[in-house]
């Protein structure tokens, strides 16, 4: 077996604006510091490809449209492993990362200089497996790294903010992704509804760019009362925020939520004040979050 080769990417949280970027809304969005890590390494004496990852089915879709679109064929065996310390499946951008630390570790290996916007167009072909239909955002910050407004499949950078972040998780998501931006198709029929998730995400936009934490925690609470208006944040979850939001922080939840069950995933919470009492009663893990300027690379 030949020499490994080991290629990175970040994962994500969306500060605003997630299920409305699907329908070409904006959305602020950041790389941050847990990753994807991707080790391939050639079989010489054998033609078998064997995975050790923790969704083989991402990853088979990922290696047969890598191959198929850019017309590339393996000279070997490969061996392909991936680990993540991001959560998975709880809308940190898990499957954007594993996407895009494979798809460029697999390219790199093959002595293959792609520029970022085929990478681009490629993980967000493959992405449309585990999102139904995706808006791009995490496989741009995968790619890219750093803070970004993300909008129509193009982003323009923000400063990545200093401003007090925590990460809740409040468990695995009864539904996937897919099933929820399947589900929420009908209410952003509504023009009205794009324009609120919109006025949001762009007042959230302009509190970042002024680093003013008061306006930053008055958009999280607006978003929140959308997210929960589209039925992706079950009750429990609902009382957990309010709860949050009593002792003065604003929370809401990252990523597509749920559709069923008690659990939404991750839960965003800006707050100055310390929360931990209360989390700590719900018995959830809790995390501080940075941001991270660095997209994939080669390690
Ligand atoms: O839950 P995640 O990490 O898969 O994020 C989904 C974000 C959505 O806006 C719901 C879908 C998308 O493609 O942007």
């Amino acid at each position: 077996m030949s020499k490994s080769h080991k290629t990175r990417a970040p994962g994500k949280l969306i500060f605003s604006g997630e299920h409305a970027v699907v329908y070409g809304n904006p959305a602020i969005a950041m790389a941050i510091d847990k990753f994807a890590t991707a080790t391939l390494s050639w079989q010489l004496d054998a033609d078998v490809i064997s995975f050790d990852l923790p969704d083989t089915q991402l990853l088979s879709h990922a290696l047969i449209t890598t191959l198929e679109q850019l017309k590339l064929t393996l000279p070997h065996g490969l061996k392909i492993k991936v680990n993540s310390d991001i959560p998975i499946s709880c809308g940190m951008g898990s499957s954007a990362a594993i996407i895009i630390s494979f798809i460029y570790g697999l390219t790199t290996l093959l002595g293959e200089n792609l520029d970022l916007e085929t990478y681009f167009q490629l993980g967000r072909d493959i992405e449309h497996l585990p999102h139904g239909c995706s808006s791009g955002t995490d496989i741009y910050l995968a790619l890219h790294g750093g803070c970004v407004r993300f909008e129509n499949g193009a982003a323009v950078a923000r400063t990545i903010p200093d401003i007090p972040l925590y990460m809740v998780n409040t468990g695995k998501p009864e539904t996937t992704t897919k099933q929820c931006v399947a589900a929420v198709t009908k209410y952003f029929k509504s023009q009205i509804l794009l324009k609120d998730f919109a006025a949001v995400t762009n007042d959230f936009d302009w509190a970042l760019q002024k680093n003013n934490l008061k306006h930053i925690q008055a958009c999280i609470r607006a978003n929140h009362k959308l997210l929960t208006h589209i039925g992706v944040v079950p009750e429990p979850i609902q009382q957990f925020i309010a709860e949050l939001e009593k002792a003065g922080a604003a929370a809401k939840i990252c990523g597509a939520g749920t559709i069923a069950g008690e659990t939404a995933g991750a839960v965003l919470v800006v707050s100055e004040r310390d929360i931990s009492a209360i989390v700590e009663k719900y018995n959830y893990p809790m995390f501080t979050l940075t941001g991270n300027p660095h997209g994939v690379q080669v390690i």
